[in-house]
């Protein structure tokens, strides 16, 4: 497995996968096939992939560690980008369908809608992420302050999961929110325990990023 994950068409072929619920989200939206409302189909939908991203890059490192499967970690900043794509999709989404890309609009709503704004925070502590997530930020920031940086990917996934259950706390539907809840629970969960156990006489310090 570690064999196929370093071989050389694994990330392209990520790439490529990465891409298809964008696809289907773009097909959907020209061949008129997203249902009776399609703009919430696409605010919906491209808000799930964030969330999802965003768990799939958190998972990289325990299931890393768990499997022994090193060559994992040299797909998690792709990941990590795609969870941005996506939210960057989403925001489009919601400046171009809910507010016509009217910018006066959108800087009152934001602050108005509670869910919204914590979206949107989200959104904005994935930015500095995304713009060092190149070799060359890397090197300019140093690795030690890069580290410290990424750990916002959890206030991240944690605003994400409040802007969603936030979102739907309206309808009182809460299944799906659960789910999630749970997934990243046990992710973040298991960062923590492994530091708490670092801290031990004897055992070796983990960072939480793992
Ligand atoms: C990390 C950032 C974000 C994440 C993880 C995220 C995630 C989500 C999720 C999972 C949903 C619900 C999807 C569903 O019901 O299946 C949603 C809905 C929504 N999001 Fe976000 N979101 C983010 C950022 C933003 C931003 C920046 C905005 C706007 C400024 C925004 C506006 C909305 C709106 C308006 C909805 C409701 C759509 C509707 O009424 O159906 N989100 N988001």
């Amino acid at each position: 497995m570690n064999k196929l994950l370093a071989h050389r068409a694994t990330k392209p072929l990520l790439f490529v996968l990465a891409l298809l619920p964008f696809a289907s989200l773009l097909y959907g939206a020209v061949a008129d096939t997203l249902g009776a409302n399609p703009a919430e189909a696409l605010m919906r939908g491209s808000g799930d992939w964030v969330l999802r991203f965003l768990c799939l890059t958190l998972v990289v490192t325990p299931l890393r560690q768990w499997t022994g499967w090193s060559a994992l970690a040299r797909l998690r900043r792709m990941l990590g980008l795609f969870a941005f794509f996506y939210a960057v999709l989403h925001f489009l989404c919601y400046a171009w369908l809910d507010m016509g890309f009217d910018l006066a609009a959108i800087v009152q709503d934001i602050p108005k809608r509670p869910f919204v704004l914590v979206g949107s925070l989200a959104l904005l502590a994935m930015t500095p992420l995304a713009a060092t997530s190149f070799n060359r930020a890397i090197k300019a920031i140093g690795a030690a302050r890069w580290q410290l940086l990424h750990r916002l990917v959890y206030a991240i996934v944690l605003l994400g999961l409040l802007h969603f259950f936030w979102m739907r706390s309206a309808k009182n539907n809460f299944g799906e929110v659960a789910v999630y809840a749970a997934i990243v629970a046990v992710l973040l969960g298991w960062r923590l325990w492994r530091r708490l156990r670092g801290r031990r006489p004897g055992k070796p310090a983990a960072g939480l990023t793992g």
